[in-house]
């Protein structure tokens, strides 16, 4: 593209925000593609019909006309730490083309008003270190960084080093029996 030729901007407000539907299975697995996790249309609708089996998970896409454009995928949790189930969105993608019109604040808004709906107090977003635009995207929304994500190839019974280095406890009186006890002074 040459100076003083840019391209007219596309609007929001002719991109349609609704719940995702089946249908949408193949943008989606693009979406999900261009976002670094390569997916086939057919293992995408494999995950949105086993996530709209359960009530805790919504999906929505952001479409203009019959094609999706963004999606965001949220899920309701419940913590351990207090007793009302926080929020999280688990998957946000708009595609390139569409990229700073508004479709992402869109999404987001569609979603925390789904978690809040919920019942949910607040909402948790993940975000790979290096997906600085996310990063930028996220802090306009009022969201702040507030932790460090710690992830480990495997599932726990491949975790052959947890395995080797935490001893098994069985029983309660196991637990203090897995201490060290501490030299007592003066020996
Ligand atoms: C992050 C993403 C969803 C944002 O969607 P979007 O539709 O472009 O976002 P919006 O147009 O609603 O942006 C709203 C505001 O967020 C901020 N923002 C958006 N993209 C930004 C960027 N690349 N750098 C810094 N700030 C950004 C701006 O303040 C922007 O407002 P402005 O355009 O008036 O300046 C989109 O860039 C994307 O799909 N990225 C790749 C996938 C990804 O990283 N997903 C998140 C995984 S955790």
């Amino acid at each position: 593209m040459t100076r003083g030729t840019r391209a007219p901007k596309k609007r929001p407000e002719s991109a349609v925000i609704r719940d995702a539907r089946s249908s949408d299975a193949a943008d989606v697995a693009a979406l999900m593609t261009e976002l670094g996790y390569p997916t086939t249309p057919r293992q995408m609708a494999s995950r949105l019909r086993s996530i709209g089996t359960s009530g805790d998970y919504h999906s929505v896409s952001a479409v203009d006309g019959d094609e999706v454009i963004g999606f965001v995928g949220a899920m309701i949790g419940y913590g351990f730490e207090c007793d009302a189930p926080h929020g999280r969105i688990i998957a946000l993608a708009v595609k390139e083309s569409w990229r700073r019109r508004g479709i992402g604040t869109l999404l987001v808004a569609a979603a925390e008003e789904w978690l809040s709906r919920s019942g949910a107090v607040a909402c948790i977003i993940n975000s790979g270190k290096s997906r600085f635009n996310a990063h930028g995207f996220y802090r306009s929304l009022g969201y702040r960084a507030t932790g460090i994500r710690f992830a480990k190839a495997g599932g726990p019974t491949s975790n052959t080093a947890m395995q080797r280095t935490v001893p098994r406890v069985t029983t309660l009186a196991g637990i203090g029996g897995t201490r060290r006890s501490r030299p007592k002074p003066g020996r």
